[in-house]
């Protein structure tokens, strides 16, 4: 009896622990403001436009809650390897499935979200849970967006994409819940270089909790033209002309 309750005590505490060891992921990676001049994290603030790869919007489980399914979202690298996306083998806590899918569009669509886009020159913004980490007795070491510079037939590297850093986000950026920093939502916003082409790049989500402790999510991200700028001296141009002279550009080309 006495060692019963030694056990049932032993698995309470077990249980705390995980708990409060519960690690976070991107679980919205294109998140769009109601009001942008009202930027925020709850569903009141907005509402998700994309995920990570092979997420499962359908689960039914809350928000914050998908460290709890089988498997884990949350993904922790193994400083072994460093595997940039899970493959749900490796890792010290390897996580759920984000492997690169053939084709691409194999991890969107159905009992998975759908595939975030963006305009290049943009800011897009991602979403994640606190997971007990955004409190004030813990260090913000930031999370870091990688992205490559051109789409890409494969995944880079850990290396690669660590060089490939475009932006570097407050983790704690929260709209705290009391009582409840579980489950808190946080998130940033970065912006999508200009000169990134259209294409679909992976792009990598990564937060560093304790030195060489990272956990990643990934994604990938269609990206369309900025408005490509109007060239003066050609059709279309917004730049006012003199009215002297030749008043358009087909004049000057007829004088020739
Ligand atoms: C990452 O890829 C680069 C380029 O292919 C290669 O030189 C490097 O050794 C790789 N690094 C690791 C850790 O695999």
């Amino acid at each position: 009896m006495a060692l019963k309750s030694l056990f049932t005590l032993a698995t309470a505490f077990a249980l705390l622990a995980v708990l409060a060891e519960a690690h976070s992921w991107a679980d919205c990676v294109d998140w769009r403001f109601n009001d942008p001049a009202k930027p925020g994290w709850t569903d009141k603030h907005g509402k998700c436009h994309g995920w990570a790869r092979q997420y499962p919007v359908n689960s039914g489980v809350r928000f914050g809650g998908l460290d709890s399914s089988s498997p884990n979202r949350h993904y922790q690298q193994d400083p072994d390897d460093f595997i940039p996306c899970s493959d749900k083998n490796h890792g010290n806590e390897p996580g759920a499935d984000e492997t690169r899918q053939n084709p691409i569009s194999r991890a969107y669509g159905g009992r998975f979200g759908s595939m975030a886009s963006v305009k290049a020159g943009d800011s897009i913004c991602v979403r994640w849970p606190a997971k007990n980490h955004a409190v004030k007795n813990e260090q913000d070491r930031g999370v870091f967006i990688n992205m490559p510079p051109t789409p890409t037939t494969r995944d880079p590297n850990q290396s690669q994409l660590t060089k490939m850093n475009i932006a570097k986000l407050k983790y704690k950026n929260c709209n705290q819940i009391s009582g409840d920093s579980d489950h808190t939502p946080c998130g940033g916003c970065f912006k999508i270089p200009d000169n990134r082409v259209a294409g679909t790049y992976m792009v990598q989500w990564r937060w560093e909790l304790n030195d060489d402790e990272w956990y990643t999510s990934c994604w990938d991200l269609q990206v369309t033209a900025k408005n490509p700028p109007v060239q003066p001296g050609q059709p279309g141009e917004s730049v006012a002309r003199p009215l002297s002279g030749s008043t358009s550009i087909f004049a000057e080309l007829a004088e020739d």
